[in-house]
């Protein structure tokens, strides 16, 4: 049989009409292409050509070790064996589907969450693509109990779909699309009294992240995801909980809201949402709907997906999920990383005020604006890390980060917040000044 071979296109764009192999351009040649040919909506730094473990090199054969693991998501770190293994005999055996059909595989990834998140018999889960399309999903449902009001907190992220933004605080982000879904008021953050204050049976749904990541890593204080319960139980709204960022032992347990250095007690939210770790750097997202109530709130035609939980999204998803727990994942990350914090935090540099967060998700807290100059020299220097704030460093690595790679970071910040250390030039004492 003869290949297809599409005419090459010359319109005089300078679009090249068969484009080179990755291994003839070098970073800059493909940051030149990468400009003329995406939307210019992300500034990314680097052209990445692979990846293994914790680290990936790009297009210029520079290694780097990454401590942020594509924001939170390459739980198992890069190309693991496991999740290669899991996705390529998925593939190999039945690819896409529709929602015409189940998948075997989508049935026990379903299950296994259920299990992980303690849900009674009563629980379900919707699979999509990402965090936005699964908080989209706990928008719906939420509006689906026919109130409308909805409340979220100053600081928080949910995603970039309309739903998910209307949740979301930035008005960067939300001003120029207005008006968005739902009666959205924003808290202030970490207030119990205003919550409290807040809540009455007009409210469809609390939407809380027990750790703002996108913040600047910030945890909510002592009882505050407890009163949200106490409060939506006595006022019949929803309590969602966005786990996207903070699920799947990013923070030391499974999901935040059940780890006791956060939340004491035992809250359940009515809905989980979920995606980056969950597929480990495949695309999925999830909503899990705890209690009954919340599981029959969206009726056939409500709501869909083509892609969403796809036979290979959910093979890389159960891969995760299994490797994370039999490999004792959860407990090694949050181990290493709070030796990281503590070594951070003993290294006693003026420019560091504090190391926040849980398990492995961390900010590193700077007295002075210049975190992007951290990060900006950290990657020159051969480490991928995130100024999530002016004064924020975030880490969140892949749960298979080793002590000694922590260590390599550890060594060289010093240099790095050397070099980011603002040099005040102080005026000459009054004798030595010229006069003009
Ligand atoms: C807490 C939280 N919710 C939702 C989202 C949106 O996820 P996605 O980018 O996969 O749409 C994010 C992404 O950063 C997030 O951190």
């Amino acid at each position: 049989m003869t290949a297809i071979v599409p005419p090459p296109i010359d319109d005089g764009a300078p679009h090249a009409a068969v484009p080179a192999s990755p291994a003839r351009a070098t970073g800059g040649e493909w940051s030149a292409r990468y400009g003329a040919s995406l939307l210019g909506i992300f500034s990314p730094s680097r052209v990445l050509v692979r990846g293994e473990g914790c680290y990936v090199w790009d297009a210029d054969g520079r290694r780097y070790l990454d401590l942020l693991a594509g924001i939170a998501v390459n739980a198992l770190g890069h190309a693991h064996p496991a999740w290669v293994a899991a996705v390529s005999e998925q593939i190999a055996r039945l690819g896409h589907i529709s929602n015409l059909f189940a998948s075997d595989v989508q049935i026990e990834l379903a299950e296994t969450l259920l299990r992980l998140v303690g849900a009674g018999s009563e629980g379900r889960v919707f699979l999509s693509n990402s965090g936005t399309e699964a908080m989209e999903a706990a928008v719906k449902m939420a509006l689906r109990t026919g109130r409308r009001r909805l409340l979220a907190i100053a600081g928080s992220f949910h995603g970039r779909t309309l739903g998910s933004l209307a949740l979301t605080a930035k008005s960067a982000y939300r001003d120029p699309f207005g008006p968005l879904p739902g009666a959205v008021q924003f808290l202030p953050f970490g207030q119990i009294d205003a919550l409290a204050e807040a809540v009455d049976t007009t409210v469809a749904a609390i939407v809380i992240e027990v750790i703002q990541g996108e913040a600047g890593v910030r945890t909510q204080p002592p009882g505050y995801l407890e009163r949200a319960r106490e409060l939506a139980d006595s006022s019949g709204a929803l309590l969602i909980v966005d786990e996207v960022q903070t699920g799947i032992g990013r923070t030391g347990t499974w999901f935040a809201h059940r780890n006791p250095a956060l939340v004491s007690g035992d809250v359940r939210p009515d809905v989980v949402t979920l995606a980056k770790g969950l597929g480990g750097g495949f695309p999925i997202g999830a909503t899990l709907a705890l209690s009954g109530r919340a599981a029959g709130l969206l009726a056939p035609g409500d709501h869909g997906t083509t892609f969403g939980g796809n036979p290979p999204a959910a093979a890389a998803a159960a891969a995760t999920l299994h490797t994370i727990d039999s490999a004792g994942l959860i407990a090694q990350a949050a181990t290493v990383c709070e030796d990281l914090a503590g070594a951070v935090e003993r290294c006693g540099h003026p420019l560091v005020a504090g190391v926040r967060g849980a398990g492995a998700l961390r900010a590193i807290v700077l007295t002075e604006p210049v975190a992007a100059r951290v990060a900006h020299d950290a990657l020159d220097a051969g480490f991928i890390v995130n100024a999530v704030s002016p004064e924020a460093i975030r880490l969140a690595p892949p749960l298979i980060i080793t002590e000694d790679q922590a260590g390599e970071f550890v060594a060289a910040l010093p240099d790095l917040l050397e070099r980011a250390t603002p040099r005040r030039v102080c005026p000459p004492p009054a004798t030595e000044r010229t006069l003009p």
